[in-house]
């Protein structure tokens, strides 16, 4: 996780928020190559949603919605984590992860485990954070930053039912931040305080919902597998029933051995007619849907598909980060699947002269159009390849002194190093079908 954590600092794609202040806790910012991975990894979340399936629509909800929805779901009763003080050091700990965490005093223990530690009784802390609406805190005014992009849809239910034209099975995804007061220590972006989801609520016929949750297992593992991710390092473990969370009868995580082990990377929940039921008790809405061929209402079943955008992105990077040797030399080269890579082609003057810049600029001004490409002039060429097998850049052409003779390039491949001559003519068809 250290080299992960050190390359992405280095490249620029992730690093520590307010870091000119001393940083602030499991807060990260990203970078320019961290924003673009990203926003592959969240439009391939809604090609595989939206744009390849006809059953499912998109959805952008606030993130500060009215309080009551928080006392429906559950949220403000019981989203809490069991919280103990050490009397001795003055720390808090999540009583639940005391044997991954280190004592105040002697960091080689767990906290409790030294006769000088004073632990109290757990006590019950809210995950959310609240703030006020107006210019005063009074009673009334407290709302909170949501902790989950769910609820927006459920909210939404109703209307979207409306003009959306859709009958259950039917889902609507949503890609958005969340916030929850975390007090664990985070693993770089495994887990940090405001983070972006990616929650698709499936709402079925009651007697489907086992049959969705299934395909919707399935669908997920695939789609991890789709993004380049070893399926070695993935697994489905389904929660034992003193882990599922109030709203679920059946919850199953998507894992990925990450460096600090296995860990989840995305829930799948069946979360039966809790929500819909919930907001529906509460708003005096009726959330439900009359069937007309069967002529019955009926409140449908929820099968939740929910994922942390920086936990892919940071099992992308775990997984495809790698370390081999190049002429005496050691690489670090980030083998990520083109798909998300965040530059897929780096163009490179071999010179910075003899004409060399001025046909490399016009083969990438022609490139940019349609690929996400990058020119570099400065340094090297063998510090500039490194630059880019950093980043992850599958592809990098070189223009030299052939090229103006014969308007060929070079192509050189990132991980099997080969480099091909190929006709300025050909390139963007081979760009193009090699970075797909
Ligand atoms: N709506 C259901 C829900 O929010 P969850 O398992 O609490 O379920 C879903 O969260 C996903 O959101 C997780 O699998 C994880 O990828 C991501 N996630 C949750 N808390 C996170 C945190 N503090 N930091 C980063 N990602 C988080």
């Amino acid at each position: 996780m250290d080299e992960v954590v050190a390359l992405c600092k280095r490249r620029g794609l992730i690093f520590p928020a307010s870091e000119i202040y001393g940083g602030i806790a499991n807060t990260y910012d990203y970078g320019h190559y961290g924003v673009l991975l990203k926003n592959n990894v969240i439009n391939a979340w809604w090609k595989a949603m939206i744009q390849e399936r006809d059953d499912v629509v998109a959805l952008d909800s606030a993130i500060i919605q009215h309080p009551r929805t928080w006392e429906a779901s559950g949220h403000l009763a019981g989203f809490t984590d069991p919280l103990v003080d050490c009397k001795t050091c003055g720390k808090r700990y999540r009583a639940d992860h005391l044997g991954e965490l280190q004592c105040g005093r002697k960091p080689s223990k767990h906290p409790g485990e030294t006769d000088e530690c004073d632990l109290t009784e757990a006590r019950e802390f809210n995950l959310m954070f609240a703030t006020t609406i107006g210019p005063v805190a009074e009673a009334g005014s407290t709302v909170y930053l949501r902790p989950e992009t769910a609820q927006g849809i459920f909210l939404d239910f109703k209307t979207t039912l409306q003009y959306a034209r859709r009958k259950p099975p039917f889902g609507i995804a949503q890609v958005g931040k969340s916030f929850r007061n975390e007090i664990t220590p985070g693993n770089f972006i495994f887990r940090t305080l405001e983070f972006e989801q990616m929650e698709m609520e499936f709402f079925v016929p009651p007697a489907e919902a086992e049959k969705w949750h299934e395909y919707w297992m399935q669908a997920r593992m695939d789609w991890y597998v789709s993004l380049g991710i070893d399926p070695e390092r993935l697994k489905l473990r389904a929660h034992g029933p003193d882990e599922l969370s109030h709203y679920s009868s059946a919850t199953s995580d998507i894992e990925y051995l990450y460096p600090i082990g296995w860990s989840e990377l995305e829930g799948i929940a069946n979360r039966g007619d809790f929500d819909l039921k919930q907001h529906a008790e509460y708003s005096g809405e009726k959330l439900e849907y009359f069937d007309p061929n069967a002529g019955e209402r009926y409140v449908p079943h929820v099968i939740e598909p929910a994922a942390g955008v920086g936990r892919t992105v940071l099992a992308l990077l775990c997984d495809a980060y790698d370390t081999d040797e190049i002429g005496g030399e050691k690489r670090t080269v980030l083998r990520l699947s083109p798909a998300v890579a965040p530059v897929k082609v780096a163009v490179l003057p071999l010179l910075r002269k003899d004409g060399h810049p001025e046909k490399a600029r016009e083969i990438y001004l022609e490139l940019r159009k349609h690929v996400s490409a990058e020119y570099d002039e400065g340094g090297a060429i063998g510090r500039r390849y490194r630059r880019q097998d950093e980043i992850g850049t599958p592809l990098a052409i070189t223009i030299d002194h052939q090229t103006l003779e014969d308007d060929t390039v070079t192509v050189r491949d990132r991980d099997s190093l080969q480099q091909d001559r190929v006709p300025v003519g050909e390139l963007l068809d081979r760009v193009t079908q090699l970075t797909r």
